[in-house]
């Protein structure tokens, strides 16, 4: 066995990409799975999107960029920030990177070291903890339970902050639960991280899968929160651009200046291409980016009633953003088929998988081990066949 570093060895893949990929596994075996299971949107990219990254090419923008992205498109992204969120940023406090992903790692490793603890409110996306591990700092994970609609809770915030907490990660509309935080929650949080001197990291890639209307922005809410306080964002859901990899973060210049230092040590620029393409998704009509949140909200509405209807599963708070529904299974804890026991959210997803070829991703891995997570990125006629397949799964449980 070789030796490998040590936080990498403690490294675990990521859930959700473990799911996807055990279920185009199945699918290129010729078995008919229906996923759902992806975190990206199905639709694909608009044309305009894809007609600008043509002329890129055309073009021969081919080159190394600045690291940190080309002006033309941090100039976009500020943009976008005022437009979207009345935020103002110049583009010198702007990263682009390879998704939200790569700018959320960066800076995480940036910002915090061994011995400083970050708390994340859980049920969380997966890949916070590990990329909060990774830079050697300890996450947090407080529990937002079920009954507070998933949302942190003011009190328990406080409680968890000790002399090490230097950070908060928030994710709203959150990825796996679909919950929002309302502007007066925002503000509470906002006052006991501004107390407490901790960063505030803000992970909006789902704003404009949005049922109300775009979320309120914590930044926003209380602006002196901005000098410790970080925007994550990427193209990736809103247009459609997952496969393209472009995202950013924004926040005070010293910190992103070194968080684009690793950046330019590990991987360096975004895709050229997808830069120009980004500045025409940023700039350009937002028409899709509508019809999209559209349909997103009509298949919610499916969703929403089918899960509610099968037996053993409890869905009380309806997802007011993302595109996942993330229901209570512990009634199906205990429950057999095929002399298969469900004992969490991961098994009922692998059984479920095998047994009604529909796959999900089990909660495990989110923090909650008594659910499991359903993405409605795909189209309505999959997610009904899904669901039926599902109900008949159940009469076989006992
Ligand atoms: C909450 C959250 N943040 C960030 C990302 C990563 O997005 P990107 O494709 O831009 O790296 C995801 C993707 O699933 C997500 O759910």
């Amino acid at each position: 066995m070789i030796k490998l570093n040590r936080r990498i060895a403690e490294l675990k893949p990521s859930a959700t990409m473990a799911a996807e990929a055990r279920a185009t596994e199945m699918k290129e075996k010729g078995i008919d799975v229906i996923s759902l299971a992806a975190g990206e949107p199905d639709f694909d990219t608009p044309e305009r999107i894809k007609e600008a990254a043509r002329r890129a090419l055309k073009e021969g923008r081919t080159k190394y960029t600045t690291v940190s992205g080309i002006t033309d498109l941090k100039k976009a992204i500020a943009a976008k920030l005022k437009r979207d969120n009345q935020l103002d940023y110049e583009p010198g406090e702007i990263m682009a990177s390879a998704g939200c992903k790569q700018a959320e790692a960066n800076v995480i490793a940036a910002l915090f070291d061994e011995g400083d603890e970050v708390i994340i409110p859980t049920p969380a996306w997966v890949s916070l903890a590990a990329m909060v591990g990774l830079s050697g700092a300890k996450p947090v994970l407080v529990p937002c339970p079920e009954s507070a609609g998933f949302l942190l809770r003011p009190d328990d915030l406080k409680r968890a902050i000790t002399p090490k907490t230097r950070g908060v990660i928030l994710n709203s509309p959150s990825n796996p639960t679909g919950a929002v935080y309302s502007a007066s929650h925002l503000g509470e949080i906002a006052k006991i991280a501004l107390d407490a001197d901790l960063w505030m990291l803000s992970d909006d890639v789902y704003e404009h899968i949005s049922y109300d209307g775009l979320p309120p922005h914590i930044f926003r809410v209380e602006p002196r929160l901005r000098n410790k306080g970080i925007v994550f964002n990427s193209l990736s859901k809103t247009y459609a651009m997952t496969g393209w990899r472009i995202g950013f973060a924004a926040g005070p210049k010293e910190a992103i200046t070194a968080a684009a230092r690793l950046q330019g040590q590990n991987s360096g620029n975004p895709n050229s291409i997808t830069q120009f393409a980004a500045i025409e998704a940023l700039t350009g009509p937002q028409d899709d980016v509508r019809k999209m949140a559209e349909e997103f909200r009509a298949r919610r509405s499916l969703v929403v009633d089918r899960v509610r209807a099968l037996k053993g599963f409890k869905l009380p708070n309806v997802p007011q953003g993302a595109f996942y529904a993330f229901p209570n299974i512990s009634e199906l804890i205990g429950k057999s088929v095929g002399g298969r026991t469900i004992e969490s959210g991961d098994t009922m997803a692998a059984i479920v998988l095998d047994e009604a070829k529909v796959a999900m991703v089990g909660g495990n891995d989110f923090g909650a081990p008594h659910h499991v997570r359903i993405s409605y990125a795909a189209s309505r006629e999959n997610l009904s066949a899904a669901f039926d397949r599902l109900a008949d799964f159940l009469k076989k449980l006992n």
